[in-house]
């Protein structure tokens, strides 16, 4: 009855912890969340008031599929100066959020039978929306101990005529690897030797610490730009992930055709989202800096606490917010795996945490550090405590 098309892929599992969560949390019980994609923040109030604006102003239509020319207008504004790489409106397609836009990325480039390249530890959507695609994902892994950066050398010994296309995530779910200028540049020199595109996935970009940079893979050259599709959106910056709103900034034939197939599937992203989508990029980089710096703090707190625990290797991620931790030496040999960790965790100690399988990256738990300092103390405290108890 399915398709085998639906039948390739996974119910997406972060979203399914996500309501096994809330359903403890609505009979009474008290969870530590660590499992969470989002920010825990609210949407800074002057972008809440241009959507009430938009909504007053009658701004309440259907708009191009591809977005309105303001934010289009905007987004270019913003790739080239923060990003360093020139782009026009006809390359850029708003999307209901950067999901949607890897997904639009991948239909357009991909035919049945063409490679896929990952990088692992991965954002478990993209496999997923590779299948979906018709293509194959390839696999790259990487290692803890190399901050899960991955090096020219391995890749390449993916690709095969097949490749068609590498996803690339910096900063990177679940991870928080940062890739140095000279690992991007390596990327995109084996691109055109391969004549390979990019699908670089840039959600976190401004979710950098300890000085890391990050670095945009389309401005590293106009032959690397010409083969790259770059994927963005104001979830992650500007906690606005329930606004849905992200976007594609591509070569001109490439979004031409990521904004038909929109035409067919969604039509535009929600119009009174795009008009604070348009207000949040009028912020300065000033006004989301507390931000930030708050979630270094967590990050700092979160390092020092998983340290305490013998056993837990863990690398200090540079960006994003999750903590990706390998836990095989401090698990008891009586649980397996990551998955019967994570649940055992959920289960005995009210602490839910993403296993790491669910990434690629086996014996791994991932841990968001999205919340108060003291509920991370307090989260991996339980954590300590419950691994303890099963020694
Ligand atoms: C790497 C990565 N890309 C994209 C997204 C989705 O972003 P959006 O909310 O804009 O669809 C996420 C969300 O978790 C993510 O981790």
């Amino acid at each position: 009855m399915i398709s085998e098309r639906l039948l390739a892929i996974e119910p997406s599992p972060t979203l399914a912890l996500t309501g096994k969560v809330a359903a403890l949390r609505s009979q009474g019980v008290e969870v530590i969340n660590f499992g969470a994609g989002e920010p825990d923040f609210n949407t800074p109030e002057k972008i809440c008031e241009a959507a009430h604006k938009a909504i007053r102003d009658g701004k309440t239509k259907y708009t191009a599929s591809a977005g309105i020319i303001e934010l289009r207008e905007a987004i270019c504004e913003k790739s080239i100066k923060q990003n360093r790489f020139r782009c026009e409106p006809k390359q850029v397609v708003v999307s209901c959020g950067a999901k949607q836009s890897v997904y639009g990325a991948l239909m357009t480039l991909i035919n049945p039978g063409d490679e896929v390249i990952l990088i692992s530890p991965y954002w478990m959507t993209y496999k997923d929306q590779v299948l979906l695609a018709g293509g194959t994902p390839v696999v790259v892994e990487t290692e803890t101990d190399d901050g899960f950066v991955p090096s020219g050398d391995r890749i390449k010994s993916a690709v095969t005529f097949k490749t068609k296309a590498i996803v690339i995530n910096s900063p990177g779910n679940p991870t928080g690897a940062v890739y140095p200028r000279q690992v991007l540049k390596e990327i995109g020199a084996l691109a055109i030797r391969h004549n390979l595109f990019i699908i670089s996935d840039e959600i976190y970009e401004k979710l950098v610490y300890d000085g890391a940079e990050h670095v945009s893979i389309a401005s590293l050259g106009e032959d690397v730009a010409s083969r790259t599709i770059t994927i963005n959106g104001v979830s992650k910056t500007f906690a606005m992930t329930g606004w849905r709103i992200g976007w594609s900034v591509s070569p001109p034939e490439i979004a031409a055709n990521i904004s038909k197939l929109q035409d067919q599937v969604t039509s535009n992203a929600a119009t009174v989202s795009q008009y604070a989508a348009l207000a949040a990029l009028q912020l300065s980089d000033d006004e989301i800096q507390d931000m930030v710096c708050e979630f270094d703090r967590r990050r700092m707190t979160m390092l020092a606490e998983l340290a305490k625990i013998p056993g837990v290797r863990l690398q200090s991620p540079r960006g994003a917010f999750y903590a990706f931790a390998n836990f095989e030496s401090a698990m008891a040999d009586r649980i397996q795996d990551d998955c019967t960790l994570a649940e055992l965790l959920l289960d005995s100690a009210r602490v839910a945490c993403v296993p790491g399988s669910v990434f690629g990256g086996k014996g791994h738990l991932r841990l968001s550090y999205t919340l108060s300092p003291e509920r991370i103390s307090l989260g991996v405290a339980k954590i300590a405590q419950a691994l303890e108890s099963l020694r």
